[in-house]
């Protein structure tokens, strides 16, 4: 049997409290199932700072490049606010997604029925959504050149953004949600503006040839960006995989995110390129939320989010398809049992991190 090796960086505030959750759940498949798992550790942000000066060692970082998958919690607080900014926490996540080549960020939005009325919409709208955003991560606007701004004289200045897309770029981001959605319900819809953006109508033609190409199987819709959001916010069980570039990624799943109540339970995937050598694919997994510093070191972080981010690893990177699912249930029976942090207690008793991971290890145990 093959050992899959994983990196984790448990990071700053309550990153390392949630991951020790996560790694109750590895010990226990360990034991379970003939060691499928090897594990190293390695620090990242405000904490790697504080032991070497950097916000991810050179030493960490070729671990990372080595690992099957990296599991990450979350960087930064207060504590680094002055430090400069080359090396602020945050710059040793932004390394690791630049030199693990991140291009694919799946966002899923799942609505746990427990929680379904934490939701900003009403039950009947979300209970039961299931829909997983692919954003993609390193092109778009966010990097595209020129970005500056000019000085124009006169006490005018001339800021710019530059969105730019090329083929390639298009096609394996495409790729990864049609294979994303064979793996589902077999349906993409892709957003873009190519009423008004060039880069929408390449989008938009990409998207369509690879899908007729090599595709034909998964059902292909389009939307405009902007009518894509109000279909979201309205009817947001329609969709099963939405593909979307990097600027409408990030504002389309924060929207998503809101549907299914806290930041405490989302998790997120972020996808590279095929690894020539081992002919895997590089992941880093981590929550969607950060160290949260106005709670850390109380031990009641929710560690739902960071636990369900290690169930995307199983399902995206070690095909453990069985082993995902029965973990996403683990989780789903354990909030409806009434066993939740405080950050989606909604005035119930209240569990801490260490026994709403301890629950959630009881419940997947009993289906492994
Ligand atoms: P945050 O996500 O850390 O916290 C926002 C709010 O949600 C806080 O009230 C927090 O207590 C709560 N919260 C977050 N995760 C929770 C959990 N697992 N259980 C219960 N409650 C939870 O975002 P914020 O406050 O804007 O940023 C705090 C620090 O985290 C900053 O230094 C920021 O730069 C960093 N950050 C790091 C990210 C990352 O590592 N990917 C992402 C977002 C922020
Ligand atoms: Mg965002």
């Amino acid at each position: 049997m093959t050992t899959h090796k994983l990196f984790l960086l448990p990071g700053d505030g309550i990153g390392p409290e949630v991951m020790a959750e996560v790694e109750k759940i590895i010990a226990l498949m360990n034991e379970r199932r003939g060691r499928p798992f090897e594990i190293e550790k390695g620090l990242v942000g405000g904490s790697a700072y504080d032991a070497h000066g950097v916000a991810i060692s050179e030493d960490d970082m070729a671990r990372a490049l080595s690992a099957d998958a990296v599991l990450m919690a979350a960087v930064g607080g207060p504590k680094w606010d002055g430090v400069p900014y080359d090396v602020r926490p945050e710059s040793g996540l932004l390394r690791l997604r630049k030199d693990l080549g991140l291009f694919a960020n799946l966002r899923p939005a799942i609505c746990y029925p427990a929680l379904a009325d934490a939701s900003s919409l009403k039950r009947e709208l979300v209970e039961g959504l299931d829909m997983l955003i692919v954003r993609e991560l390193t092109g778009g606007v966010y990097f595209g050149e020129p970005k500056e701004i000019v000085d124009l004289g006169g006490g005018q200045k001339r800021a710019i953004d530059t969105q730019v897309y090329d083929t390639s770029e298009i096609e394996r981001i495409a790729r990864v949600a049609f294979e994303l959605a064979r793996t589902r319900r077999g349906a993409v819809t892709s957003m873009e503006k190519r009423n008004v953006m060039k880069s929408g109508v390449l989008w938009n033609e990409v998207v369509t040839r690879v899908h007729r190409d090599e595709y034909a199987d998964v059902s292909l819709s389009h939307m405009l960006a902007d009518a894509g959001g109000m279909q979201i916010v309205r009817r947001p069980k329609q969709f099963d995989v939405i593909l979307t570039d990097n600027l409408f990624g990030d504002l389309l799943s924060d929207i998503a995110a809101m549907l299914t109540g806290s930041l405490g339970i989302l998790p997120s995937a972020s996808l590279g390129a095929v690894d020539a050598a081992t002919g895997s694919r590089r992941a880093l997994y981590e929550p969607v939320h950060g160290s949260a510093p106005d709670i850390a070191g109380q031990g009641i972080a929710n560690p739902v989010a960071m636990i369900a981010s290690f169930a995307m690893g199983l399902r995206y990177s070690f095909g453990m398809i069985r082993e995902a699912d029965a973990l996403e249930m683990a989780i789903a029976e354990v909030l409806e049992s009434g066993v939740r942090t405080a950050d989606v207690a909604a005035g119930g008793a209240t569990a801490s991190t260490a026994m709403m991971g301890d629950a959630v290890a009881k419940a997947f145990a009993a289906k492994l």
